[in-house]
């Protein structure tokens, strides 16, 4: 492509603010200022996988509270605590009977963690009175048999915020997946949104690993979009609809009495 001096230099510069947004990223995990690294630190039960989507199910829906049923050595808390910390906020509690197996340092829970002694289903309330309500996102990583991630599930149901997510552990063991159907059959309010993840881990009879995510209410979407844009959301969204900063410089689209129309040439 012949391009002009101004449109090289263009180029250019878009290439110097690329390496260095590159720079500044690489510079942010050298300092720790993104936690990610968080998912190699062992020891944890789950793949890296499952680590990576915790990690970024974390980042991506903010969760304000969040409670683990199920710890053992803190490899989940770990990465929990570290995705807390890069958003800024959040608060987890743990709920496990052995304590003493826990082994992450104070320093990478960034003051965003506080771990229970107790058993779930019976502990539950007292994990959520440390917590507080309603809990946006409840990771289950207990005993991973029908009957007790049943239990689980059903002892944290009623604490959910509306829009708050369940995220279920081993999703691949027959027992759990059975677990949740018979659970989504009493809760017609609570959404399947799917095994998430697809490594699975053979220790036959079952297979382990795996994420499943639940939702507490139908998708809130138009409520996330609009307050994602607060006060910008025009009353007529439709003249928005076919808007893209590029498309317009092509010629794609062109503004019509603000309008935007799809140019269609073919
Ligand atoms: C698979 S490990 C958790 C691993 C951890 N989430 C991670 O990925 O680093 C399971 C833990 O669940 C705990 N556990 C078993 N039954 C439980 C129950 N009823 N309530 C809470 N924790 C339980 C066990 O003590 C064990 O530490």
């Amino acid at each position: 492509m012949n391009l002009n001096i101004k449109g090289r230099f263009r180029k250019a510069a878009f290439e110097v603010v690329w390496r260095l947004r590159f720079l500044e990223n690489r510079l942010r995990l050298f300092m720790g200022l993104q936690r990610i690294e968080s998912i190699f630190h062992r020891p944890t039960d789950m793949c890296e996988s499952d680590r990576l989507m915790i990690y970024a199910l974390v980042r991506g829906l903010r969760p304000k509270r969040v409670l683990e049923i199920g710890v053992r050595w803190g490899g989940s808390a770990r990465i929990i605590c570290a995705a807390l910390q890069d958003n800024g906020e959040g608060f987890c509690v743990g709920l496990d009977p052995h304590v003493h197996d826990f082994r992450v340092p104070a320093r990478k829970l960034y003051g965003r963690y506080e771990l229970v002694c107790g058993y779930s289903p019976a502990d539950v309330p007292d994990a959520i009175a440390r917590l507080g309500t309603p809990v946006d996102l409840v990771f289950i990583d207990a005993t991973h048999i029908y009957a007790c991630a049943l239990a689980d599930v059903n002892a944290v149901c009623s604490y959910l915020a509306e829009g708050g997510h369940i995220l279920m552990h081993d999703a691949f063991h027959v027992g759990i997946d059975a677990a949740v159907r018979e659970f989504m059959k009493h809760n017609p309010d609570i959404e399947d949104l799917g095994i998430l993840t697809r490594h699975a881990h053979q220790d036959m009879p079952v297979m382990y690993q795996g994420l499943r995510l639940l939702r507490v209410g139908k998708a809130c979407t138009q409520q996330i979009i609009t307050s994602a844009y607060g006060d910008k959301l025009p009353e007529d969204t439709k003249r928005l609809w076919n808007y893209n900063q590029y498309s317009l410089k092509i010629g794609q689209v062109r503004e019509i009495d603000g309008r935007y129309e799809y140019v269609d040439e073919n």
